[in-house]
């Protein structure tokens, strides 16, 4: 038996056709079949049948059935379902890792690192299913307090995921879902539909471990335009989590809020990190090189603009060109390999399209253009620096592929401003040993990024932090912090315990 074999056997699933919806009860799917390719080698790893409405409306009337229940579960037990999940996890955490790495083409280290997000904030939620509380506010009148109280949801939350994300974002969206006693179904991307079954799969077993019932965690795989449109609509998702491109979250968020819900948007980022010249230039390495890349350039933490002071311009694209010949590219499941394939035929044509457009719009490579083809089958290409003009359109578009476009400045403010000049604003990185410089970094005139890093990468980010970004990333924040709320209901309860109406502001009526 092949090593994918074994791998697809111990997660549950085969090497055949497998059904990718999981409607709370039992496993199904009546839409069409597709296929998952190794991005690595092109061969087929297994077939996935996929849901369809009829599909979509069992996996919610099984959530319906159950959102109450659940809603009321204490959430300290709700926590000790997920310090089970996080133990489960865990144990299939290298099998996991394995997949996703066959499915998508990550490397093999970041694969686990991924799986090791979900398990994290499990951990995190259990911590927190003990912790969460609101606000007591002094009231204006006498013998009056103000409490915020925070509720399960009326109704459920949807989770659409990713294909370069898919075991980390469904599980920072359905840990912290599920502990604030939400009912949840997940869409997963096309391209990541085993790893997001054999994900499902681990936590559908452990809510049959807990003798929860299982209709509280639904699977919905199939066509994105299809379920994620249906899950857009629909007013029993109260909160709809989207992780994906530009276009197709403005038509999620666009439904969503004509019927009134809320969304989570992540859309991604055209994320800089600025060089300064007292900067650590060890450590600055280190970092532009695993953002730039880490999953190929496909994180939408990735770096994309490199902004060097003029001072160490040179030094450093020297530095980090050597760096870029080392890099070890092959299939993503080889323990040696840092750079895995990209995972599609049209990443491929994205990357090299970008490239031309790039090169019409002035840029000069750094890297030996030379060798861009010179691979066996599967999505390979090679990283790639680029001078250019920050001010050439192609610089201000997000680009999902591992092409860095580097340029140069005078002062901190000129970069503040470049940083700033793009539509997207997810996370950004100053390299400084100077503290007030990295003060004003930080400070309202400092980034307008979600994730504002000083001396650390544009990408890797942490559980426990809020993830997210502003202006065109998105809104709201997934993960760490305060993030729980989004999947809660507020309540704002004045309580008189006096013997006399008071009116607030003064009024006597
Ligand atoms: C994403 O690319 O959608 O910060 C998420 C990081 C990872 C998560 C990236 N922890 O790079």
């Amino acid at each position: 038996m092949t090593k994918i074999k074994e791998v697809l056997h111990r997660l549950g699933l085969n090497d055949k056709l497998n059904k990718a919806v999981f409607n709370g009860k039992i496993y199904s799917g009546r839409g069409p079949e597709f296929d998952v390719i190794n991005p690595s080698n092109l061969e087929k790893i297994a077939s996935v049948r996929f849901a369809n409405a009829y599909d979509y409306e069992d996996c919610i009337s099984n959530m319906e059935d159950t959102k109450r229940r659940w809603a009321k579960t204490p959430m300290p037990t709700r926590g000790l379902f997920l310090k089970k999940l996080a133990v489960n996890l865990t144990a299939k955490k290298y099998d996991l890792g394995y997949l996703l790495s066959s499915e998508i083409g990550k490397t093999l280290k970041e694969s686990y690192g991924e799986v090791q997000e979900f398990i994290d904030i499990c951990d995190m939620a259990v911590g927190m299913s003990r912790q969460i509380g609101g606000t007591i506010l002094p009231s204006e009148r006498s013998n009056h307090v103000i409490m915020e109280t925070w509720s399960p949801l009326k109704n459920s939350v949807g989770i659409i995921t990713a294909f370069n994300f898919p075991v980390a974002v469904f599980g920072w969206n359905s840990a912290i879902s599920l502990l604030c006693g939400a009912t949840q179904m997940v869409l997963g991307s096309q391209s990541a539909s085993l790893t997001t079954l054999a994900t499902q799969k681990i936590l559908v077993d452990t809510l049959k471990e807990c003798s929860i019932d299982t209709g509280i965690a639904t699977l919905c795989q199939g066509q994105g335009p299809l379920i994620g449109g249906m899950m857009s609509n629909d007013d029993r998702f109260d909160v709809i989590s989207f992780t994906g491109s530009n276009l197709i979250g403005s038509k999620v968020a666009t439904k969503v809020a004509r019927r009134f819900g809320r969304s989570i948007l992540e859309l991604g980022g055209n994320n800089a990190m600025i060089i300064m010249d007292d900067a650590d230039m060890d450590m600055a390495l280190q970092s532009v090189f695993f953002s730039a890349i880490g999953t190929t350039g496909q994180r939408c933490t990735s770096l994309r603009r490199l902004l060097l002071h003029e001072n160490i311009y040179d030094s450093f694209i020297e530095k980090l060109n050597n760096a870029y010949s080392s890099i070890k590219i092959g299939p993503a499941t080889d323990p040696d390999t840092l750079c895995g394939p990209l995972h599609s035929k049209k990443a491929v044509d994205l990357y090299h399209d970008t490239i031309s457009v790039a090169l019409k719009q002035g840029a000069k490579s750094k890297t030996n253009l030379d060798l861009l083809n010179s691979f066996q089958a599967g999505y390979y290409v090679r990283p790639v620096l680029l001078e250019i003009d920050h001010y050439a359109p192609i610089v201000h578009e997000e680009r999902f592929v591992p092409i860095v476009y580097v340029s140069k400045f005078k002062t901190l403010e000129e970069a503040i401003y470049l940083n700033n000049s793009v539509g997207h604003g997810l996370t950004s990185s100053l390299f400084t040993k100077d503290f007030r410089r990295a003060m004003k970094w930080m400070s309202p005139d400092g980034s307008d990024c979600g994730l504002i890093n000083i001396n650390t990468s544009s990408s890797g980010a942490e559980i426990g932090a809020a993830f997210g970004g502003n202006k065109d990333s998105g809104h709201g924040r997934e993960s760490g912090s305060d993030a729980w709320k989004q999947y809660m209901r507020r309540g704002t309860s004045t309580i008189n315990y006096g013997n006399s109406v008071e009116l607030a502001q003064g009024l006597v009526f």
